[in-house]
């Protein structure tokens, strides 16, 4: 009988991606894979993407559920907990029961879940008899400084609703890089995020495999003290094989929520080698008008080329409104795309560096094509990314905002140069180079991320009775 894994992702794309790499990869190893969806989220991908071979390796099945990505930050506490209980316990009861009714030869052998949708769940694995794995998608010290807050409440240095007492930059866990008092990931939401991270941490704990998409090298001291009380298991860079060798034929594009425009990959084989600058927002970076503005002077006065991904939803409140004249102006050097085909992007000898808002993904995939940064994070853990991106690997440079909040023409101008022409740049394009060679040697044979991966791929392959 063939190990069967019913996957559950949390439903927004920064989550998706990283849950669908880990499908293709249990494929490649004899699982077969059920991912569960809420109806809307699997409505919406199918709409996106009418042919893509991942849909003929792995089932994809949905609860009837409607549940509005998380493309945007609206009322995100309701969503959220709208979300763990239209997926939660009993639904997923009733689907491994539907499948394994169904199946006979093929039922389900084992969990995995990505650590939002783990709430009350290891009472079904238990009741079904299955093993549950917890997937973090993002870096072992966003799980680390969640998992040590009720901690740092304790030693006084977090008020009991997670604000930092201090107003500076603290080393608020001595295994991790310093953060600005205003970095800490949960604070964008408030007290509500606060108490539920704490809450994720006292549900994993619990967890046998708690599977990451990161890899131990880029954050050793965090993974040392936080396997003393966890299972932490370091299994990235999650991204396909054929993008970690520079000669590939041909690729897999994964299933997105948006139609991917690939029309720019011919545009960038017309740039010179590392020449472009890569703009994209990830899935839920939202600009104001001015800032798009500012952004887009910028790029214009760079005199650089530019492949910019220009969401229709970017800009807060309506269509993104680019200044009158832009586009005429930076017709022949800029390529304006609605939804980029990143990895593609960022493997293109022609990258230069990219401006980006430290989605985990965003980050992890340009460390693993060697692509240097300018940092421009929003919200979430994107402040912690840049922390460790800027800080701790020197493989970027902050874009800093003026009093007013907004990161200025000049500021963009700036960064965009001293990547490019300084002695500093040089030397974060070195970091970049040597990075990129650590993260895909994790993943190859006999690297960390492949051996903790196998660890857990033989330990599910095991009969429960073995
Ligand atoms: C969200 C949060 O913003 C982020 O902080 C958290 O770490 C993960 O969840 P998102 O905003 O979508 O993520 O950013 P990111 O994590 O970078 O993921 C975006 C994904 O979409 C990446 O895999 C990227 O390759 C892909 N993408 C993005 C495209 O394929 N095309 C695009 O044009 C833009």
């Amino acid at each position: 009988m063939a190990p069967h894994a019913l996957l559950i992702p949390l439903p927004a794309q920064g989550h998706i991606n990283p849950m669908m790499q880990l499908a293709w990869k249990l494929v490649s190893h004899g699982f077969l894979i059920t991912f569960l969806n809420s109806d809307s989220t699997h409505n919406r991908i199918h709409k996106a993407n009418t042919l893509n071979s991942f849909f003929d390796n792995i089932r994809m099945i949905s609860a009837p559920f409607e549940f509005p990505p998380l493309d945007s930050l609206e009322g995100i506490e309701n969503r959220i907990e709208s979300l763990i209980k239209g997926l939660g316990p009993s639904v997923i009861d009733k689907v491994i029961q539907e499948i394994n009714a169904r199946e006979e030869e093929n039922k389900v052998t084992c969990i995995i879940a990505d650590v939002w949708m783990c709430f009350g769940l290891q009472a079904v694995a238990t009741l079904h008899e299955l093993p549950l794995a917890a997937f973090h998608t993002a870096l072992v010290s966003l799980f680390a400084i969640r998992y040590f807050s009720a901690h740092l409440v304790s030693l006084g240095i977090l008020h009991s609703d997670g604000i930092p007492k201090e107003d500076k930059k603290t080393k608020y866990l001595p295994c991790m890089p310093a953060l600005h008092s205003g970095d800490l990931p949960w604070l964008w939401a408030g007290e509500y995020m606060f108490r539920k991270g704490i809450r994720m941490g006292e549900e994993i704990k619990d967890i046998k495999w708690v599977l990451f998409n990161s890899f131990i090298e880029i954050e050793a001291p965090v993974v040392e003290t936080l396997s003393k009380e966890v299972g932490v298991y370091p299994i990235g860079p999650l991204i396909p094989p054929e993008f970690l060798i520079d000669s590939r034929t041909s690729t897999k594009v994964l299933p997105s929520f948006r139609k991917t425009d690939t029309d720019c990959l011919q545009w960038l084989d017309k740039q010179c080698a590392h020449s472009v600058i890569y703009i994209s927002f990830g899935s839920t970076g939202i600009l104001s008008e001015k800032q798009l503005e500012e952004l887009a002077l910028g790029l214009e006065a760079t005199q650089r080329p530019f492949l910019w991904v220009v969401r229709s939803d970017l800009m807060k409140g309506s269509e993104a409104n680019l200044p009158v004249g832009f586009l005429e102006q930076v017709r022949d050097r800029g390529c304006i795309v609605s939804w980029a085909p990143q990895l593609e992007v960022l493997s293109h000898p022609s990258i230069a560096c990219f401006v980006t808002h430290c989605g985990w993904n965003s980050v992890q995939e340009s460390i693993t094509m060697g692509v240097p940064m300018l940092c421009w994070p929003y919200f979430a853990d994107q402040f912690l990314n840049r922390a460790y991106v800027v800080d701790v690997w020197k493989l970027g440079l902050p874009l800093n905002a003026n009093s007013q909040g907004i990161i200025k023409q000049g500021e963009i101008v700036k960064g965009v140069e001293i990547l490019q022409e300084s002695e500093q740049g040089l030397e974060i394009r070195e970091e970049a180079k040597k990075l990129k060679i650590i993260a895909r040697d994790a993943v190859k044979d006999g690297g960390s991320s492949w051996n903790n991966f196998n660890l857990f791929v033989t330990a599910m392959k095991r009969q429960p009775n073995e």
